[in-house]
């Protein structure tokens, strides 16, 4: 349609063109422009169309490839005027710790990190004290140990990738510090992944050592179900159930991969209410104290 009118109005253009040849350069031309412009719409139209069926339905032909969709829960750091529910956090700080750190590194969280958000300074120390940290060289050029410091990152279960493959017979388990951000449907995908252990459906074959979840990609993963009810001791006493534990667990990592979510969000609500104080206050400015003077009329009556 555009274009058909598109190539009409060139070919007039065209028709017109040796009659008005004195005024080429103005009426002939604006004819081709229109042209132009409706052909380059019609060709933005056609790419986004193209480019929404091709990216943003993608779908597969084959579910069991790209994994089972996960569903959206409503977590709480969801809401754009809520933080993190540090509750969850210091649970699933202690899940992380008791189930997780067998296995999987945190690589980007250091013991300060959790100060103020799940723990205390002190009880943070404490925490960290309880590792052993190898340091130097000392005076003689020895390493040695000491306890861990807030400023020590947390500890890793394998000293290196090959022992971590050799401990998880051949799979890596990878670090959980930004696993959130890195995963397609993020807390939602981790949430359901570890609640999402099932038996293979009839007719799935699952390799020896790997185990049926629907929800990873592919559908065999290396990592067993880990989260069973009653696993951990809540010290507030909500009751730890698997689910309760994959959500508090799936909220520490949420905000291990953004540690800088709360402070956004306080800082864009600032900004949100600054910015529309300051718009109302030009819009009366412009209104009230601009409009008069810059609508008003000088007249110079000269002396007669
Ligand atoms: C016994 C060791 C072990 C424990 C304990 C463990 N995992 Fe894993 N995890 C693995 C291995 C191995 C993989 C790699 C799986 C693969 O690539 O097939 C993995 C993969 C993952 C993945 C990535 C899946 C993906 O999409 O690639 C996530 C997320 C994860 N684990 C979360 C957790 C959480 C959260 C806990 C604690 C509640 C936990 N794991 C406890 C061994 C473990």
């Amino acid at each position: 349609m555009f274009a058909r009118l598109a190539s009409q109005s060139t070919r007039r253009a065209l028709q017109k063109a040796p009659v008005q040849a004195r005024f080429a350069s103005t009426k002939a031309q604006a004819g081709s422009n229109k042209a132009q412009i409706a052909a380059v719409g019609t060709g933005i139209i056609g790419a986004t169309a193209l480019a929404y069926t091709m990216v943003d339905n993608n779908v597969s032909a084959n579910m069991a490839d790209e994994g089972l969709h996960p569903p959206a829960y409503p977590w709480y750091q969801n809401s754009p005027v809520h933080t993190f529910d540090h509750a969850a956090i210091r649970r699933g700080y202690q899940v992380y710790r008791e189930v997780c750190s067998a296995c999987h590194s945190l690589d980007r969280i250091a013991w300060r990190n959790l100060i103020n958000v799940s723990h205390s300074e002190d009880e943070v120390k404490t925490m960290a004290e309880e590792v052993e940290y190898e340091d130097g060289p000392d005076e003689n050029g020895d390493m040695f140990q000491r306890p861990g410091k807030p400023s020590d990152y947390m500890p890793k279960p394998y000293a290196n990738e090959e022992a971590a493959r050799a401990g998880n017979a051949g799979a890596l388990p990878p670090d959980l510090s930004l696993i959130i951000k890195a995963r397609h449907g993020g807390s939602d995908y981790v949430f359901s992944l570890l609640t999402g252990y099932v038996d293979a459906p009839a007719g799935v074959e699952v390799r020896e050592g790997l185990n049926y979840n629907p929800y990873f990609p592919g559908g065999a993963i290396a990592m067993a179900r880990v989260l069973f009810d009653g696993l951990v001791e809540y010290e507030d006493g909500t009751p730890a159930t698997a689910s309760q534990m994959a959500r508090d667990v799936t909220t520490f990592l949420a905000w291990a991969s953004e540690p800088e979510h709360d402070d956004r969000k306080k800082m864009g609500m600032k900004a949100a209410i600054v910015l529309s104080g300051l718009t109302l206050l030009s819009v009366y400015i412009k209104r009230f104290k601009w409009a008069p003077i810059k609508s008003r009329k000088i007249i110079y009556n000269p002396p007669q």
